[in-house]
């Protein structure tokens, strides 16, 4: 039987489908992923420079000026059949939640409502001093141009600090809200979706583990092994982009 038949059949007896999403889902709209064997960031950047809150305050133009270059990837990005499919499941399935650790907003560029970002969103910026959320930076045209491209944050409109991404660093505590959101739709969830993440990053990873002690299926969907080791009942070898669309083109052929 092949791994769409069985996705589908799990996928149709499902009341309260989850999708959890990492960085493979979007590399097929051309962002790269973390951990890629060849076009992984943290192959080529060092996120203890990049990504930790002491790199900001060591360096905050060169980190900055990183996470510019990310937005501008985003901005030019475009939703691929992977997020288009899981929007248009949600339309037969409304209680399809989506949890994702991208901060990216491809999701919901796609169409999805609701979704939970674990790892907060690469467009939120808020000041590193004092947290005050600041929406109106607005990414320059240019911003995809280069990684190395140092560039000074602006400023707090507050207190003059500097602006940070709402990204999670290493070392800092998920979003309070958006994680106790996501553990409860895990333990209600009856199947989940496993797309496109390595699963080494905690506490994230562990959601997988969590959904499988409260009786969920997993179904995962990647071209790569990774490190959810046992209890998978489908690992589908596949782009999400190429699964998804053929899982959404089957729901749809049966009406
Ligand atoms: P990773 O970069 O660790 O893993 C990406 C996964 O996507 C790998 O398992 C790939 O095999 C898979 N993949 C690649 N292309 C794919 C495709 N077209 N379709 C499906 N899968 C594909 O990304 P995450 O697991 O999301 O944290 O990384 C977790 C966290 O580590 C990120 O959220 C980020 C990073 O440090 C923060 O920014 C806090």
């Amino acid at each position: 039987m092949s791994d769409l038949i069985r996705t589908l059949e799990r996928l149709r007896a499902a009341r309260r489908p989850l999708a959890f999403s990492g960085a493979g889902m979007s590399a097929e709209s051309g962002v790269p992923t973390f951990r890629g064997a060849r076009d992984g960031l943290w192959q080529a950047y060092d996120p203890s420079r990049l990504a930790t809150a002491a790199a900001f305050r060591a360096d905050p133009d060169l980190v900055w000026g990183w996470y510019v270059w990310r937005m501008g990837l985003v901005r030019q990005a475009q939703p691929n059949a992977g997020h288009l499919a899981l929007a248009a499941l949600q339309e037969r399935w409304p209680e399809l939640r989506v949890v994702t650790q991208n901060v990216d907003d491809l999701h919901e560029r796609a169409g999805s409502r609701g979704v939970l970002h674990l790892h907060g969103g690469l467009f939120e910026h808020r000041c590193f001093d004092c947290g005050r959320a600041q929406p109106d930076f607005e990414v320059p045209a240019d911003a995809a141009t280069s990684p190395c491209l140092r560039r000074a944050p602006p400023r707090c409109s507050g207190c003059g600090g500097p602006l940070r991404p709402g990204v999670v660093w290493f070392g800092e505590a998920l979003p309070e809200a958006a994680w106790s959101a996501a553990v409860q739709a895990i333990e209600r969830a009856d199947l989940v979706l496993v797309i496109g993440t390595s699963g080494v990053v905690e506490p994230a990873a562990s959601l997988v583990g969590l959904a499988q002690r409260h009786g969920a299926r997993i179904v995962e969907i990647n071209p790569e092994p990774s490190a959810f080791a046992a209890g998978i009942d489908v690992r589908w070898r596949a782009p999400a982009g190429v699964a998804l669309a053929q899982l959404q083109a089957a729901i749809g052929e049966e009406g």
